[in-house]
Formats: C-alpha cells, structure tokens, sequence
C-alpha cells in the first residue's frame, strides 16, 4: 500500500498542481489583475465618457448569449482563457462595473481601457484611463479588499499571491507617435520613443510591486504593422505589413525582455516578472493562416474589415459581417476574434505563464 503510495504521489501532486490548487488546497494565483489597452478591456470605457467603446453589436456576437460587454471582439480575450486556465472564472470583470461584489473582485479584475497607452498624452487623444489612473484605481481596490470581509491578511494575500498582466503600448506607436506631431517633435526616432516608453513600464512595474505585487507579466507588442487598418494605411506598399512598425515592435520587445525584465528582476526584492511573447505566434499566423485553421489574416470581420472599429464597425444592422469569425485572425481593423484570443492565452500559457500555476 505505501509503496502504491509513494509510486503514485508524484502523479498526484502534479495533477494537483496542474489546476493551480497548491497542497493546502489554496489557488496558488487567485486573481488574476490587468492593466492595459483594448486587448485587455473587459468593460471599463462602457463607464466613462469616451468614444472608444464597443458596448454595442456586433461586438459580443459570439460570447454568452451574444452579449457586447465593452470586450473589442466577437467574444472573450486572451485574459479571460488565462483566468479560466488557472481555475479562476472564465471571464475578468471590468473595475468600473458597480455591481461587482468582493467575492467577484478577490478572483480578479480588469483596469484597463481601450485606446489608452503607457504615455498620459496617448490616454488623452480619446479621453481614457491612463495608467497612472489605473494604478490609483488599482489602490482603491487594495483598499476594499482590506475593509471587506477578507481583513488585512486576506487582502494581503490577493494582492502578493495574484497574477499581474500588463497589455499596452500599441496604442502609444499607432495612434500617437505615429499619427499626431507632439511626440514626433520630441523624440527624433521610434527608438527614442520606445526607450521613454520603457522607462513608463519600469515605473509602472515598481508601483505595483511597491504596493505588493510580486508576479507579473509583461506582454510584449504583436506585429503591429500587420493591423489591418495599418496594411490600408501603408502608403508605400499598399495592403501588405508595414514592416516599419514591425520592426519598431521587435526592437521594443527585444529590450523589454534582454534589458528591463532581469534588470527588475534583479532589483525588486521576491519579483517574479515575466515576459511574455506574442509576436511571433502572431507573426506566424498572418504568415501561414491556413496552419492554424483561419483563412482570413488581412481583413477584420466586420464590415470592409480595412478601417471599421468602435462605433464604425457597429453603424447599423445592415453592417457587413462575415458569417463565422472563427475563420478570421482579425474580428474588426485593429483586434483580433476570440478564437485568435484562444490560441493567444493557450501560446501564452504553454510558454511563458505555466511558472506560476
Ligand atoms: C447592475 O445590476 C442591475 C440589476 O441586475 C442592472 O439593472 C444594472 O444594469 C447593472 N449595472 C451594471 C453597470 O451592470
Ligand atoms: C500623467 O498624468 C498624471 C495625472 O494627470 C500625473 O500624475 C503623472 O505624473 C503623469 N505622468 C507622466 C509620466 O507625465
Ligand atoms: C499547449 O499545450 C497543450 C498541452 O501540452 C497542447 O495540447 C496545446 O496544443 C498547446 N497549445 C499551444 C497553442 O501551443
């Protein structure tokens, strides 16, 4: 019988382990917290006055009873997969939302809001939450926690054990640097701009470690050239990648995970921050969509699939829409469909996230 045992233990702990529930029955993450821009907006512009919503069909079309939540896709993101990986609920609720109970808000929230970026003057192109909003918003939340039900040590413990994901920067290159004067003025290259913008994700990561948070992720940029609103913007060679932007995301990425990510680490006492790639999974399927099943890379699924996003892409009832978005890369010109989201968290999950279940 013992020797059963002892042959069986490993299989045992390891099944336990594998769903995320440590031997003394606790989830080893059991939230999961998120900062960031519209790939990881779960709601909160449904709550502030701003035209970067998606509250309205055909978004939601394919999630839980075809309901638009404010998630900029078919159905639900690469975050909501994440939670439901580590045994947390299949989908994070947004901060803003007034019904959430603490039971809701101890297994995970979202602060993030589309259209924003790492820099104050990319939030404030479409009146959004910066990410210093965030963060203040982030202490509040700290602060419910301790006042609620679950006290000091049960708030302490949400805050050190969670999962912190970082979405954002897109929004920094494509709607700012690339697209208004100010920024370009200031910084002569992308580069530069990049090299201010990590210098906004270092503070960003103290912050929340200064207020407890010791696992982290940090997302890198996608091939964000490879946009389909981008592909119609490219001038010099129309429909196809802007190779530029690509190279900017590369660049950006290359120095988050070679130079800021040990350096942090290094530096912040019981840190754990990763750094998780999506580039390359992206790179691929835009490559090679027939690989992973899709048969569209280039255009969203809404509408010309060129430039509808937001309100564009919900103008109407007669709006163009393909029939199953589970064929497309991209749901409208700029986000990708659920099942991309799928394949995102699960790439996400097997390579980079799995250290912490
Ligand atoms: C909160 O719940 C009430 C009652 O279910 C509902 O009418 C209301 O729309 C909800 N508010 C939000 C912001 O979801
Ligand atoms: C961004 O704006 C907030 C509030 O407006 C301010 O507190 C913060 O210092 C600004 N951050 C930067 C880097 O300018
Ligand atoms: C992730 O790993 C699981 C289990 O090994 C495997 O079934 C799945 O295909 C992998 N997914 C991706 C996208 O790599």
């Amino acid at each position: 019988m013992s020797s059963l045992i002892s042959k069986y233990l490993p299989w045992l702990l390891v099944l336990l382990l594998r769903g995320g529930v440590a031997a003394d029955g606790k989830k080893k993450v059991p939230a999961i917290i998120v900062f960031g821009d519209s790939s990881v907006d779960t709601g909160n512009n449904n709550f502030i006055p701003t035209i970067a919503r998606s509250n309205f069909w055909p978004y939601g079309r394919d999630f839980a009873d075809g309901l638009p939540t404010g998630r900029f896709s078919n159905g639900r993101l690469a975050t909501d997969f994440i939670s439901e990986a580590f045994g947390l609920p299949r989908t994070i609720p947004a901060y803003l939302d007034t019904n959430l109970t603490i039971d809701d808000l101890a297994t995970g929230v979202s602060f993030a809001s589309a259209s924003t970026g790492l820099d104050n003057a990319t939030a404030g192109i479409m009146s959004v939450i910066s990410i210093a909003e965030q963060l203040d918003y982030f202490r509040e939340y700290r602060e419910r926690l301790r006042l609620s039900k679950l006290g000091e040590a049960g708030a302490e413990e949400v805050v050190g054990e969670a999962l912190y994901i970082w979405s954002i920067g897109t929004n920094d290159f494509i709607e700012n640097y690339y697209n208004l004067p100010q920024r370009r003025m200031q910084y002569a290259t992308a580069a530069e701009y990049g090299a201010y913008l990590l210098g906004l994700v270092e503070a960003a990561v103290r912050e929340v470690h200064a207020l407890g948070g010791r696992k982290m992720d940090f997302t890198g940029l996608t091939p964000m050239g490879c946009l389909p609103a981008e592909r119609l913007g490219n001038r010099d060679d129309p429909g196809q990648c802007n190779e530029e932007y690509n190279a900017v995301a590369r660049s950006f990425n290359g120095r988050l995970r070679g130079e800021l990510v040990p350096k942090l680490n290094r530096e912040l006492p019981g840190l754990r921050l990763v750094y998780a790639d999506t580039y390359d999974l992206f790179d691929a399927v835009v490559r090679k969509p027939g690989a992973y099943g899709f048969e569209n890379a280039e255009r969203g699924c809404c509408g010309t699939g060129l430039f509808e996003a937001g309100y564009f892409c919900g103008l109407g009832t007669s709006m163009q829409l393909c029939g199953n978005a589970n064929k497309y890369v991209f749901f409208d010109a700029i986000h990708p469909t659920e099942r991309m989201y799928s394949i995102l968290a699960d790439t996400v999950m097997n390579t980079t996230l799995h250290v912490f279940l």
